[in-house]
């Protein structure tokens, strides 16, 4: 047990277990399967159980009962019922009496609309999990439930419960998980001396009273304990300090007092503590100060006093740290190293000064009252300056870039807004408007629909992360606005709108009314614009990938998420789906293998290998990017299904073929007529496919792409000089089509080997696989 335990201490919180659950079940379904025997048949009684099960739960009818998906059976004649794993079915239903499935180990049926009583188990002596969290089951718990003896996992939070007591857990020896929130429990928690094998209790929101147990200290893998929002009084008990394992100590929203408690001393486990809404009082203990593992600490509103202690700048792996509405008073101190904190709740204590490196610190949200004085770095004990200038220069150019984003109110968002007046755009976001800042500065406004699912902290998570982001090829964002059902983004107004509409030659639906005289007038862009744009734009996806801390996957890569400024420079926008390639803090690497997640984008933009194995990368944006290269070359829309003179059924086939016919010219946007030079055309559409291979692992890295693209603007631009110079010097000499005579190699020599010449032509002929829908 401890073995696989320790391997799994690398994850998140709320994965923990259940590599250890899948891992074993995984286990007995390998040792099944090749035992199987399909001749057999179920017993009559258990198949007519599972029958009734099968109608309830509207699953496929399968004549031979445990072939089906969602089922289990032993290998012997007759067959029995091992498992049944019903969840996420959202039907309906009760359950009907399962006393006869004897053999039964594993019953999962969270997440339904099971109503009516949980039945009997007292037969089920080999019953291992028992799952029916998060359904409307009521009357009270079968007390055959806690005399399961080989029971491990038990979760049965979120139903309807009548009130009761919490059972005395005792026979339940070799119970690992149990998690039983929101179920009507009253009284006190029962001793848990003999459930020395739980690794995860959560009892929260319950309306548990009395102490926390003394008998905690005998769980001594414990690695999760959430009793939050219970009645829990008295104080904790020292024997917490024992809990070596321990990752998770929420026992936020009870009424427990006392000083707040030790615990276990230079501890690597520990991640996250929810204290809040107690009435702890005194200090913050000095041996906190060794939790280096520490990302979560919420001490708010408690009754805690005196100045923090320096230590407090120690903790180098907290995230988030709330303070507010305690009585800490005295002076901030140094808290210069904490590179990862991202949020800083000091409000609602007596603190006089805030220093104002700390207040203006880039990428961190830091709250404290109105009247707190903001002093200067120069008085010796404020904020260590070196640390803070460093993680800036590094991530930062120039001089557009904004302080951490600024909490705007509703007030100020509509007088920016002029009351909502401009619309400018549509997103996937909602609508986004013009604005006027106070100082006269431009503004795009946007406003996420009110009905949109993501809740208000998933929107500031998403502020937080945008506000970390800083580069030159970044749209800025300058604040944002979190006021009852409105979630605001305020961003840098980019006046030229985006790459997509000067592609597609479209009159400025971006634009604003006012200005549809510049926009009508809109020139299609040069090459030697449309490489500038997509070298930006390569720079930015680049940094994102490689710079940002955590590595961020933008998810939603295309022209209209290419916006321009006054002088056509581009920035990356909309970021609003953007993925954090990995929890920030946790110890593994930036996955570029993949990670899983709901599958989120835009049509024609998306990596195919994304959609088939929903495998998310890196390399996903990169071939979003592929997509950007030929609407640059051809001017055609990614969705585009015509294509001139050609069976091609989709954008990339068709400059395939012309590539593969050496016959480039007959794709290029006509708008550019020869005005290009064809070797950097041929570079950017040799990278262009090579961005679109089906396998992510064969596509460039945003970097070596940046490289083909500086290549191919310096041969423009050579060829550019060359032109202008025969020009003046003598137009005689110019011939028709000396736009296409390749330039002089010597200028390009100190560049690095492209990334994609050689065999990269004949890798993408060879792959048919792609997006052949
Ligand atoms: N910073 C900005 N400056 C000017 N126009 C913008 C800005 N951000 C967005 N827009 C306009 O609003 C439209 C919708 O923006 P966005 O919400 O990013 O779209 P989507 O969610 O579809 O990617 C864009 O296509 C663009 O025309
Ligand atoms: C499964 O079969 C039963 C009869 O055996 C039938 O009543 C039921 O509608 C079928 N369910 C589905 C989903 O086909
Ligand atoms: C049961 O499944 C069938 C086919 O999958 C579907 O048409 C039907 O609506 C479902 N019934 C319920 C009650 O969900
Ligand atoms: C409780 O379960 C129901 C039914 O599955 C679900 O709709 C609801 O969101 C759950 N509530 C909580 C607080 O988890
Ligand atoms: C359980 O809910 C059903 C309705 O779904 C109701 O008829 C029954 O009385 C409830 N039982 C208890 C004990 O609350
Ligand atoms: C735990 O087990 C011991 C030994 O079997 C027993 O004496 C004790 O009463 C048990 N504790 C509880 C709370 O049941
Ligand atoms: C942390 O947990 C691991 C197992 O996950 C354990 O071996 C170690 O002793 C614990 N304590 C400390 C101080 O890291
Ligand atoms: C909080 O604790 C103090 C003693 O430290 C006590 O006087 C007060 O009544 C407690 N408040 C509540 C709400 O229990
Ligand atoms: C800080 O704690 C307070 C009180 O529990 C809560 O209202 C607030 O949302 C918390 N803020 C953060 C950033 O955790
Ligand atoms: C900061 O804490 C105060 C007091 O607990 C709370 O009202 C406020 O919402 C918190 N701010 C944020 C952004 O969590
Ligand atoms: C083009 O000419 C300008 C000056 O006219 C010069 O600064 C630049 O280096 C030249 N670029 C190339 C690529 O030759």
């Amino acid at each position: 047990m401890n073995h696989t335990r320790s391997s799994t201490t690398s994850m998140g919180t709320r994965w923990r277990f259940c590599p250890l659950r899948l891992a074993f079940l995984f286990f007995c379904l390998l040792l099944l399967t090749h035992f199987w025997k399909t001749d057999a048949a179920l017993s009559p009684d258990e198949e007519q159980v599972v029958q009734i099960l099968q109608e309830m739960f509207n699953v496929t009818n399968f004549s031979d009962l445990c072939s089906a998906d969602w089922l289990k059976c032993t290998n012997t004649t007759p067959q029995h019922v091992l498992k049944l794993r019903l969840d996420n079915n959202l039907l309906v239903g009760t359950l009907p009496d399962l006393s006869v499935l004897v053999n039964l180990r594993y019953f999962y049926a969270s997440v339904n609309g099971l109503v009516g009583p949980l039945p009997d188990v007292t037969s089920l002596k080999n019953l291992r999990s028992l799952s029916v969290a998060d359904n409307f089951l009521n009357g009270t718990i079968p007390a055959s439930v806690f005399k399961s003896p080989l029971l491990m996992d038990l979760s049965i939070g979120n139903n309807s419960w009548s009130p009761a007591s919490l059972p005395d857990l005792s026979q339940l020896t070799n119970l690992m998980f149990i998690s039983a929130r929101l179920c009507n429990f009253q009284g006190p928690i029962p001793s848990l001396e003999n459930n020395t094998q739980l690794g995860t209790i959560d009892l929260s929101s319950n309306q548990l009273t009395g102490m926390l147990p003394e008998s905690l200290a005998k769980l001594t893998i414990l690695e999760s304990l959430d009793l939050s929002s219970n009645r829990l009084t008295g104080v904790v008990p020292e024997s917490l300090a024992e809990l070596t394992y321990l990752r998770t100590l929420n026992i936020r929203n009870n009424i427990i007092q006392g000083n707040l408690p030790q615990l276990p001393q230079h501890n690597f486990n520990l991640t996250n503590i929810d204290f809040s809404s107690n009435n702890f009082s005194g200090e913050i203990p000095k041996t906190w100060f060794g939790l280096l593992a520490l990302q979560d600490l919420n001490l708010a509103a408690n009754s805690l006093q005196g100045p923090l202690p320096q230590e407090l700048g120690s903790l180098s792996s907290l995230i988030r740290l709330n303070l507010s509405n305690n009585q800490f008073s005295g002076d901030i101190p140094d808290l210069g190293y904490l590179n990862k904190l991202t949020t800083l709740n000091l409000t609602d204590n007596n603190f006089a000064t805030i220093p104002k490196a700390l207040a203006n610190k880039k990428g961190l949200l830091v709250l404290f009252d109105k009247d707190v004085k903001i002093i200067s770095l120069d008085s010796g004990s404020g904020l260590s300056t070196g640390a803070i200038a460093g993680i800036v220069s590094s991530v930062c150019a120039a001089g557009d870039m904004p302080k951490s984003a600024t909490a705007f109110s509703l007030k100020e968002i509509k007088m920016m807004t002029q009351a909502y007046k401009k619309v400018i755009g549509k997103g996937g976001f909602g609508p986004v408007y013009y604005g006027k800042l106070p100082n006269g500065k431009e503004v795009a406004v946007k406003v996420r629909a009110t009905d949109s699912k993501q809740g208000a902290k998933e929107f500031l998570n998403e502020v937080r992360l945008l506000s970390r982001l800083h580069h030159r090829t970044l749209v800025p964002l300058i604040g944002y606005c979190l006021d009852g059902h409105e979630q605001i983004l305020v961003y840098s107004y980019m006046s030229q709108g985006t790459l997509h509409d000067h592609l597609h030659h479209l009159k400025g639906s971006t634009s604003l009314q006012v200005e549809t005289d510049k926009s009508s007038s809109r020139k299609p862009l040069n090459w030697k614009t449309r490489l500038e744009i997509c070298l930006n734009t390569a720079r930015g996806l680049e940094y994102l990938h490689k710079d940002s801390n955590p590595p961020v996957i933008h998810r939603d890569v295309k022209s209209s998420n290419i916006l321009l400024t006054e002088k056509l420079e581009a920035k990356l926008g909309d970021l609003g789906i953007s993925k954090q390639t990995f929890e920030p803090g946790s110890e593994e690497t930036p996955e570029l293998t993949g990670i899983s997640t709901a599958v989120q984008g835009t049509l024609g933009y998306m990596d195919p290998e994304y959609l088939v194995r929903q495998k998310l990368s890196t390399k996903s944006d990169v071939f979003s990017f592929g997509i950007i290269l030929l609407e640059i070359i051809t001017g055609k829309r990614a969705q585009t299904l015509q294509f001139p003179d050609s069976d091609a059924s989709n954008l990339k086939q068709w400059v395939e073929q012309a590539v593969s016919e050496n016959n480039l010219r007959s794709v290029v946007d006509p708008v550019l007529g020869e005005d290009y030079a064809e070797e950097g055309m041929e570079m950017v559409a040799e990278t262009a496919l090579s961005c679109l291979l089906f396998d992510g692992k064969g596509r460039p890295e945003m970097g070596s792409i940046v490289q083909v693209l500086l290549e191919a603007l310096k041969l423009e631009k050579t060829l550019e000089n060359a032109s202008k110079v025969r020009e003046d010097v003598d137009e005689s000499t110019v011939p028709l089509s000396g736009r296409l005579s390749n330039p002089p190699r010597t200028e390009t020599s100190n560049f690095p080997p492209r990334s994609t010449s050689g065999s990269s032509r004949s890798t993408i002929l060879a792959d048919q696989t792609l997006l052949d829908s």
